[in-house]
């Protein structure tokens, strides 16, 4: 089955490319490093070509509030549109848990702008919410450290 995974030269894109290609899957890693660009749409188009299924596990290069909503509204529209046209017969995407109570992050509100997209896109869709992964940590306990101080949110 050809799998295209959007992203998969990322963090978790490259390990779910390597099991897809362990499990026999005919799979691409597309990303702007291999000339397959959502913002843009160059290399969509192509890279789409009969494939069956979409994993997007793209992420946007600035996390500042404008910029994501930005990212994952432009990356989303380009990317559907173009599955509709390939013919997609399923398209996943990786969310976070909460993507909804947390509002207030700007990253949510791009990721929740993601998800809404998909569900008016028509084409089937499985949207996966997963907790922060383990490499995050280090980021997460860095940013809520100042000088010697280290402030963590309540359970
Ligand atoms: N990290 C977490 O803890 C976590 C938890 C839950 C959900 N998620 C979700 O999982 C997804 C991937 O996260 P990650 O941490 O693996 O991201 P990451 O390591 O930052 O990787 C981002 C990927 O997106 C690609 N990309 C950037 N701009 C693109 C564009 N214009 N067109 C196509 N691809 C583009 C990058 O390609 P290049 O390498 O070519 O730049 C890279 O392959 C995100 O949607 C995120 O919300 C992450």
């Amino acid at each position: 089955m050809k799998i295209v995974v959007i992203g998969g030269t990322g963090l978790i894109g490259s390990k779910t490319v390597e099991r897809l290609r362990q499990k026999g899957h005919d799979v691409i890693a597309a990303s702007p490093n291999s000339g397959v660009n959502t913002i843009t749409g160059e290399g969509l188009a192509e890279a789409l070509e009969a494939a069956e299924i979409v994993l997007d596990l793209a992420n946007s290069p600035s996390f500042e509030d404008k910029a994501v909503l930005e990212f994952f509204e432009t990356s989303g529209r380009n990317l559907l549109a173009a599955e509709k046209i390939a013919g997609v017969k399923h398209h996943v995407a990786l969310s976070v848990v909460g993507t909804e109570r947390l509002q207030e992050s700007g990253y949510f509100r791009g990721k929740l702008a993601q998800e809404k997209r998909i569900k008016a896109s028509g084409i089937p869709y499985t949207i996966v919410h997963s907790t922060q992964f383990m490499e995050f940590l280090g980021g997460i306990a860095q940013s809520g450290t100042v000088g010697q101080t280290v402030r963590l949110s309540r359970p």
